[in-house]
């Protein structure tokens, strides 16, 4: 294994986890157990045997329904608690936290009670591990601007407990201009912005997330590889992508991590990062993208390792004092 002391030890800042994609499937059946919920599935072997995935849909689907055993407060804080631990043991020493209300609230559990354990565990960790934390509300792209609007409206007494909004789910068929009035208001009420955008959608998608949505940062953004002046555009503005390359692997964005863009990202001067997306259905968290990708392309060097770190805290929304104090 190349770097591998290095890559762990290197302190990082995690911009791309979906906390619900940190649920293990042994924490999916100990919640479905509590909360008396039925899966589809007889054990934790039958479900981690389906996380056999040909492309983002499939994956999502299996997603979904494991997300469905979150119901309570608690629920949401053992899930988060149990992610920063996990994170903080690859010393994450920041984490901005996607997180997807819609699939919560169209099951009947109200807004406060997700935000609430979120939060909640955000704080405790905080305070005993010395990891920070943000949350990011993610809209689900699948779903009308209307209901984006709705839940919005709902987030309305939260919005202190939540540092900016994201876009996320199915991408193809569901470009970044369906969701323009509601990333303007986002705005507008002073959030950060961050749109999935390139993971298995046309650079086209990029274009709109950056012009109509006025991302920050784009989430994934690997198909920029294919525009050249994407390419350019990316890293004359500084715009960071945050790659998860396991991720990739897994939905088979890419044929095999040696295929992946990570070296040409870089090399093209792009502020790229590496996340690990969903950890608990992708085989990996942060430093296992970071040592299975390094050991893949062993064109990437330890000024990679070292660069892509760096990126991982400019591209943070954390404020500039602590960027510096984590470096
Ligand atoms: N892409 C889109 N939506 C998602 C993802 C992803 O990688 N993970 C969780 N929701
Ligand atoms: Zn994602």
């Amino acid at each position: 294994e190349r770097l591998p002391a290095l890559l762990a030890a290197l302190p990082k800042a995690e911009l791309h986890i979906h906390i619900e994609g940190s649920l293990e499937p042994e924490m999916i059946f100990a919640l479905a157990r509590r909360n008396g919920v039925a899966l589809p599935y007889a054990s934790v072997q039958e479900l981690h045997r389906a996380y056999a995935f040909t492309d983002l849909q499939s994956f999502l689907d299996i997603y979904y329904a494991g997300a469905s055993v979150l119901l309570h407060e608690q629920d949401f804080y053992d899930m988060t608690r149990a992610y920063l631990a996990r994170a903080a043991m690859d010393n994450v020493v920041h984490a901005e936290i996607f997180f997807d209300p819609q699939t919560h609230t169209a099951r009947g559990v109200a807004l406060e009670t997700v935000v609430d354990g979120l939060h909640r565990a955000c704080a405790d960790a905080r305070a005993e591990q010395g990891i920070s934390a943000s949350l990011i509300l993610c809209f689900l792209r699948h779903l009308s601007e209307d209901d984006a609007f709705a839940t919005l409206e709902q987030a309305m007494p939260f919005l202190d407990r939540i540092i900016g909004v994201g876009l996320d789910s199915s991408e193809l068929g569901h470009p970044p201009e369906k969701f323009a009035r509601v990333f303007a208001r986002c705005r507008q009420l002073g959030l950060h912005v961050v749109a999935h955008a390139g993971e298995e959608g046309p650079p086209a998608y990029i274009w709109g997330a950056l012009d109509v949505l006025k991302a920050e940062r784009i989430d994934h953004g690997v198909q920029a590889v294919r525009d050249p002046a994407l390419m350019r555009r990316l890293a004359n503005e500084r715009i960071p992508l945050t790659v998860c390359p396991l991720s990739n692997q897994k939905l088979c964005v890419f044929p095999d991590l040696s295929r992946h863009s990570l070296k040409q990202l870089l090399d093209a001067g792009l502020v790229a990062t590496v996340n690990s997306d969903d950890p608990a259905y992708f085989g990996g968290y942060i430093n296992d993208n970071f040592s299975q990708t390094f050991a893949a392309l062993p064109a990437l060097t330890a000024q990679d390792a070292w660069q892509l770190a760096s990126n991982s805290f400019e591209a943070s929304f954390a404020a500039e004092s602590d960027k510096r104090a984590w470096q």
